[in-house]
């Protein structure tokens, strides 16, 4: 397909590094703000890998995402100190303002939320991140905010 294709010099570039797999996902990740499902395969025979090995990576570290991002990424920590501090109901919140569950894209391609595993941002928690800006104290007001934002 036209994806393999456009991939192809990616995987290129770093099949006989050492560790090649993390440098053509993240390279990937750069170029098309994704990791289409359909290009696995290909790394996967380039590398010498089986499928197996190249899906587990891709679905264990959350940043590879299989399908193309809304115009926002929304990140809403999900580790134990925004838990702690109320990030559940804001979680909650915002998914029902925004239409979304967590892995998916609005229907209209605004925003996609993802889960995220501490920010470094645990004394202002809970925490975000939208388009790579973080956001401290999320309350209510602030994910109505977040909500006009992303609609915008
Ligand atoms: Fe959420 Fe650290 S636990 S920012």
């Amino acid at each position: 397909t036209e994806m393999v294709s456009a991939v192809a010099p990616i995987i290129e570039r770093w099949k006989h590094e050492e560790g090649p797999l993390l440098p053509i996902l993240n390279g990937i990740l750069r170029e098309f703000g994704y990791v289409p499902r359909e290009v696995l395969p290909a790394i996967a025979e380039a590398l010498n890998l089986t499928r197996a090995e190249v899906y587990g990576v891709v679905s264990f570290y959350h940043d590879y995402r299989q399908n193309p991002p809304g115009r926002h990424v929304l990140k809403l920590c999900r580790a134990e100190a925004c838990q702690a501090t109320g990030g559940e109901a804001v979680a909650e919140k915002l998914q029902k303002l925004l239409g979304v569950r967590f892995g998916e894209t609005a229907a209209d391609g605004s925003v996609t939320l993802e889960p995220v595993y501490c920010l470094g941002l645990c004394a202002c928690a809970p925490s975000a991140m939208l388009d790579g800006e973080l956001i401290g104290r999320l309350d209510e007001e602030r994910a109505e905010e977040i909500a006009r934002e992303v609609r915008a």
